[in-house]
């Protein structure tokens, strides 16, 4: 492996990453959120970034500073992220969705504080778009990576979520485990692709993590080999 070429992976290509967890507000001082701390996804656009790639990061609410040479775009709700990816989805040649989006949102916002009385109170939610789906089904030239945050089966549903919303490739993360997942600085994971090559990523900095990933679609994206 030569560093020299590995520097130059993704040069000319445009990368969109999705980062962090979203807020579902319930009213202005309210919200349903994620453990999600934004660290993988950051790291991915870090390290797309040393690899030459042009990056776009939309980012939910996080408190990570911004990697030099990232364009970076802040979002909170899951429709809010919805709407950034969709506008960014056609120039891009490289899509991956790290972020932890929410699910349900509650049906309504109130605009202002509610006030806690003695009775129990419920909320309902109603589901979010899942925007990732969304981009399987509307992609054309793209190269699309998911994640799959699961505390079990992790194989067997990364790969119903690989087929079902038309990825070229997800990486599967054990989200039970102490040492990895959210809010770590280390991950471990399984990448699949839709090919069916499959590589084990042992427990790494998400950084390390990251650039195996990214020199993974790049070896796809550009047909070069390492
Ligand atoms: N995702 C998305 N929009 C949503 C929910 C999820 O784009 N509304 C994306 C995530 O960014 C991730 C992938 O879908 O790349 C898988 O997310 P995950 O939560 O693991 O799976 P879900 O499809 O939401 O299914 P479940 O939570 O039931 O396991
Ligand atoms: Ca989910």
């Amino acid at each position: 492996e030569n560093q020299m070429e590995q520097s130059k992976l993704l040069k000319g290509k445009k990368v969109l990453i999705t980062a962090g967890p979203t807020q579902e507000k319930i009213d202005p001082v309210r919200y349903f959120t994620n453990p999600s701390t934004g660290k993988m996804g950051f790291a991915l656009a870090r390290q797309a970034t040393n690899l030459g790639a042009e990056v776009t990061l939309i980012s939910g609410p996080v408190s990570l500073d911004t990697p030099s040479g990232v364009a970076r775009i802040d979002v909170k709700s899951a429709e809010d992220m919805y709407r950034a990816v969709t506008s960014c989805f056609a120039e891009n040649d490289i899509v991956i969705k790290s972020a932890a989006v929410a699910d349900y949102r509650p049906k309504q916002t109130f605009g202002q504080k509610m006030k806690k009385s003695p009775d129990a109170y419920s909320v309902e939610m109603e589901r979010t778009r899942d925007i990732l789906q969304e981009l399987g089904d509307t992609k054309t030239t793209q190269y699309l990576v998911g994640f799959a945050a699961e505390t079990n089966d992790l194989e067997y549903y990364g790969e119903q979520k690989l087929r079902n919303k038309n990825l070229d490739a997800i990486v599967m993360n054990n989200v039970s485990e102490e040492a990895t997942g959210f809010a770590h600085d280390t991950n471990a994971s399984i990448y699949l692709t839709k090919e069916g090559k499959r590589l084990v990523l042992p427990l790494m900095s998400k950084d390390d993590l990251a650039r195996k990933v990214l020199i993974e679609v790049a070896d796809e994206v550009t047909g070069e080999s390492l």
